[in-house]
């Protein structure tokens, strides 16, 4: 009886901690990060490693290009005097964030123009939604300040425009077409359940069995060697866990809503 009031209040808290959270991210401002900040998740392959797919792409290398012969020749028809890249005419489409004030990126740090243009430019200022919870929801992330690149082509013609020195009117932009070019998108098993697929957090919040409730979190080798015992044959180190946790000896959590529902 104790163990159950005492679990109930840990759920309770993390609800309420869970909504002030909230409430608190809708107030504030969402700021640049930076994509070094996107890169810890999204460079997994298992998710679909948009990181590599950027890096590789044009845009990561947009900044470098305004160094070079092509860039030197447009900036001279320009009439601009000094390097193209140290030019506020250049800068602001060839990078994320150019112009932008201190207070609009994360610990009042500016990016670094030599990674081009990058992740924050098409999805937007990240420091609200980049948290895997929120990321994993799409309203949630949407209301941390998210953008849709897929659905707003503005957000492209910002600078895929005739305002561009190289702009080719014939040839336009077209939003599709250009879209495909530079995709990137999260496998299709793995869309909207790379939490689960990624297996970790059943791993961390790992608390219960069918003869025995606890409220810690044994070590990740002990749950592998009980679930090898009970004959799920070899876990792998990391997850998906939900084909092994299926077996006789636990019952099938895969979130930690899950966990919390089998409590009450
Ligand atoms: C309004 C935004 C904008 C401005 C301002 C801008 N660029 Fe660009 N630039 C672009 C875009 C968008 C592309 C990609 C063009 C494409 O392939 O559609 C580009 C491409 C380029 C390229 C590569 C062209 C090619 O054909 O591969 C060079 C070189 C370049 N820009 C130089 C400059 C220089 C130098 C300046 C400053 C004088 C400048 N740009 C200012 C948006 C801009
Ligand atoms: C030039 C714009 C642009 C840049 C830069 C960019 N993206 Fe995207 N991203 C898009 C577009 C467009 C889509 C497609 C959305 C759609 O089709 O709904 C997309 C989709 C995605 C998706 C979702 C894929 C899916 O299947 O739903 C993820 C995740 C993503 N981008 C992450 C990143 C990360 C991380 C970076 C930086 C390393 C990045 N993107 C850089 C434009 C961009
Ligand atoms: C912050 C400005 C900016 C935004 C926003 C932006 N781009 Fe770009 N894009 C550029 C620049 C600059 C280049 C040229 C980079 C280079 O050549 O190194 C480029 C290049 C490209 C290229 C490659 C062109 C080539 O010839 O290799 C494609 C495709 C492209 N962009 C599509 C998109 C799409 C689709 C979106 C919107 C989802 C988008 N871009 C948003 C600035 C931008
Ligand atoms: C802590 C890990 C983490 C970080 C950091 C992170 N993401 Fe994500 N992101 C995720 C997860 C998890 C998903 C959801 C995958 C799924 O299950 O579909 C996701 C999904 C997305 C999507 C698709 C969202 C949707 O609802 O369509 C985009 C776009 C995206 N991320 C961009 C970014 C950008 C840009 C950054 C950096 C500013 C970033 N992410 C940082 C973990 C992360």
């Amino acid at each position: 009886m104790k163990a159950s009031i005492r679990i109930l209040m840990v759920v309770a808290f993390t609800l309420t901690a869970g909504q002030a959270g909230q409430a608190g991210a809708a107030d504030k401002e969402p700021l640049f990060v930076g994509a070094k900040k996107c890169r810890t998740c999204h460079k997994k392959e298992l998710i679909g490693n948009q990181y590599g797919e950027w890096e590789k792409g044009a845009h990561s290398e947009a900044f470098e290009k305004l160094k070079s012969e092509d860039a030197l020749k447009v900036a001279k028809e320009q009439g601009i005097a000094g390097a193209p890249h140290e030019a506020p005419e250049c800068l602001k489409c060839h990078v994320t964030g150019y112009g932008e004030d201190a207070a609009r990126f994360s610990k009042g740090k500016k990016l670094k123009n030599t990674d081009g243009v990058q992740c924050e430019s098409c999805h937007g200022p990240g420091s609200l939604y980049r948290k895997k919870k929120v990321m994993s929801d799409h309203d949630k992330s949407l209301a941390a300040g998210m953008w849709e690149p897929g659905e707003d082509e503005k957000i492209c013609t910002g600078c895929h425009n005739d305002e561009s020195p190289t702009w080719d009117a014939e040839k336009g932009f077209d939003y599709e077409e250009r879209k495909e070019e530079i995709a990137h998108a999260i496998p299709e098993d793995v869309k909207g359940k790379y939490l689960e697929r990624s297996g970790r957090p059943l791993a961390r919040t790992w608390t219960t069995t069918r003869t025995r409730t606890t409220t810690s979190r044994p070590p990740l080798r002990r749950v592998r060697r009980r679930l090898q015992d009970c004959g799920a044959g070899p876990v792998a180190a990391r997850g998906p866990f939900r084909s092994y946790a299926s077996g006789s000896c636990h019952s099938t959590v895969t979130r930690a809503s899950s966990i919390r529902t089998s409590y009450l």
